[in-house]
């Protein structure tokens, strides 16, 4: 949870810093998302997603984090989020969250994506899917909401709203403000709690990361401190994009059309950050 309760309003000049990381970050996880591979090791994928942060001379936010040790966070399988890269070899099928970060000149960007190896399970390729298309739902009620917690309502009515088995959503996580800190005021829960949260204003930047599983939401951390699993051992998926509010729409920071391509066939129509 964030301990600093005061929201940061942004000007338009820091929101487009912030889409400089984002669309940085972007390329940086193509490159990662690239690289994941029958056989590749989840150190591998880091090191694909380094060099193109390095490359542009940009700082990282993960790295160093309460003590984090690398660049990304890649959780495999029954890992909900937090997994530390390592020797593990990825096999087809394996499900993968990649969630990566970094800092330009001060502020600081926040995505993930979750990948499937090779041919995987229709469940899985399906959880991945929702929780996706969940995540752009939080982002275009962003565009239209006007309390933080009508994001949460949209992507819990939307995964409710599912035929077929039904996917949990995570509780003991959930997404956050951004800025000068990747973590900051306020909480943006992806679930329907009955309270409407905190005002929408211009100058807004949230990270929207929907995290769902195809069992419990119950989860634990691992011995490595880090790691997040789920208790009941079923498969999970992140997908996560910072997006602005500005005074003259939504502009999604971490896509490099501002997430236009998604967000048409929802009725809503990105807007650059003004110069
Ligand atoms: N994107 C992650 C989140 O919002 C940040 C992980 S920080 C790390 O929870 F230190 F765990 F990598
Ligand atoms: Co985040």
């Amino acid at each position: 949870m964030i301990g600093q309760r005061k929201i940061e309003f942004k000007s338009n000049a820091q929101l487009r810093t912030m889409a400089e990381a984002g669309v940085l970050l972007s390329a940086a996880l193509d490159a990662a998302v690239a690289a994941a591979a029958p056989g590749v090791t989840t150190d591998d994928i880091d090191a694909a997603f380094a060099a193109v942060v390095d490359e542009a001379g940009a700082q990282y936010n993960f790295l160093g984090y309460h003590g984090y040790p690398k660049h990304i966070c890649a959780s495999v399988n029954d890992e909900v989020v937090h997994g530390i890269p390592g020797p593990r070899k990825l096999a087809e099928g394996d499900i993968i969250s990649i969630d990566g970060g970094c800092v330009v000149r001060g502020w600081h960007a926040d995505s993930a994506r979750t990948v499937i190896v090779g041919e995987g399970d229709p469940e899985d390729v399906r959880l991945s899917e929702v929780t996706r298309q969940a995540m752009w739902r939080g982002i275009a009620a962003f565009a239209r909401a006007t309390h933080i917690g009508d994001i949460g309502d949209a992507i819990d009515d939307y995964v409710s709203a599912q035929d077929g088995a039904p996917l949990g959503i995570l509780e003991d996580y959930v997404g956050h403000g951004i800025g000068s800190q990747m973590h900051m005021a306020p909480d943006v829960l992806n679930y329907r709690t009955g309270h409407r949260g905190a005002k929408i204003k211009p100058g807004m930047a949230l990270a929207i990361e929907p995290m769902l599983v195809r069992g419990s939401i119950d989860t634990k951390v691992l011995d490595d401190e880090w790691t997040v699993v789920t208790t009941d051992g079923s498969r999970a998926s992140q997908w996560e994009h910072s997006v602005a509010r500005h005074a003259g729409g939504i502009w999604v920071l971490t896509a490099p059309d501002g997430g236009a391509s998604e967000l048409e066939p929802l009725g809503v129509t990105p807007v650059p950050i003004p110069a």
